[in-house]
């Protein structure tokens, strides 16, 4: 695998059990992303983005199929490897922020820290800077439950990018948030992607998002459909 393809997928399946019936929700997905590349990720509600996504992050293994990140094939790494291989090369945001409310938005932001032997300064400076990045540096003492929607996305956004990983995933991360918020999100992604070189694979039905991504890739009756980005404006 080239050193610039950080995720690589390929014949994903993956099935689920309902009730003694196997309802096969991907059957044969492949998809692969360069660094620096974003991904759009679209198609109707219920036909398996978020699995998609959960299998590229190492939350769910597939039934068969490959899937290698950042230079690991995740179905050969025990799950304590997996833990680890995810803490350092994948970021995830989702929907909803899934931020902690007792822990301040920097803790919550060097969270990630806690599965790293780093210094606690060092992470606290890092988180501050992840913070910065995305126009939040004066709320680090601040807790969640003070912050607006779009502002508590833009932490989840740099608690993903704390950790400077290789691939950033994002689920319908701007579904809760009203245009001009999600499109202030959107910039942040894509300055990720475009400056730091984050492969970036984000579900969503948000057109902003569709616009700044490099290819749309259509999910369809278990399969990825290319789709000409600009197609259908
Ligand atoms: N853990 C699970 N167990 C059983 N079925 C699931 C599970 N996760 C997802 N599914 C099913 O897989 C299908 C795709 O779901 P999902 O990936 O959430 O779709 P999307 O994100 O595109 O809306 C749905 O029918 C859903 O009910
Ligand atoms: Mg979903």
């Amino acid at each position: 695998m080239s050193s610039d393809i950080l995720v690589q997928i390929e014949g994903v399946r993956r099935e689920f059990r309902r009730g003694g019936e196997g309802a096969e929700v991907l059957c044969g997905v492949d998809l692969m992303a360069k660094a620096g590349e974003m991904i759009c990720l679209t198609g109707k509600s219920g036909v398996g983005k978020t699995t998609l996504l959960h299998l590229m992050a190492g939350l769910d293994r597939p039934t068969s199929g490959t899937i290698r990140v950042a230079g690991e094939d995740l179905g050969r790494l025990s799950d304590s490897a997996l833990a680890r291989h995810r803490a350092r090369f994948i970021g995830v945001v989702f929907q909803a922020f899934n931020l902690l409310g007792h822990l301040t938005v920097g803790e919550n932001v060097m969270l990630p820290a806690v599965f790293r032997r780093r210094g606690r300064s060092d992470a606290r400076r890092r988180a501050l800077e992840a913070l910065e990045r995305v126009g939040l540096g004066d709320r680090a003492e601040d807790l969640p439950g003070s912050l607006s929607g779009g502002e508590l996305q833009r932490v989840a956004l740099a608690r993903a990018s704390f950790g400077k990983p290789a691939v950033l995933i994002c689920d319908e991360v701007t579904g809760n948030l009203d245009s001009q918020t999600g499109a202030h999100v959107v910039n942040l992604i894509s300055d990720l992607c475009r400056k730091d070189g984050l492969a970036v694979i984000a579900a969503t039905h948000d057109p902003c998002l569709e616009q700044v991504s490099d290819r749309i890739l259509n999910l369809v009756d278990g399969h990825l459909e290319e789709t000409d980005v600009g197609e259908g404006e």
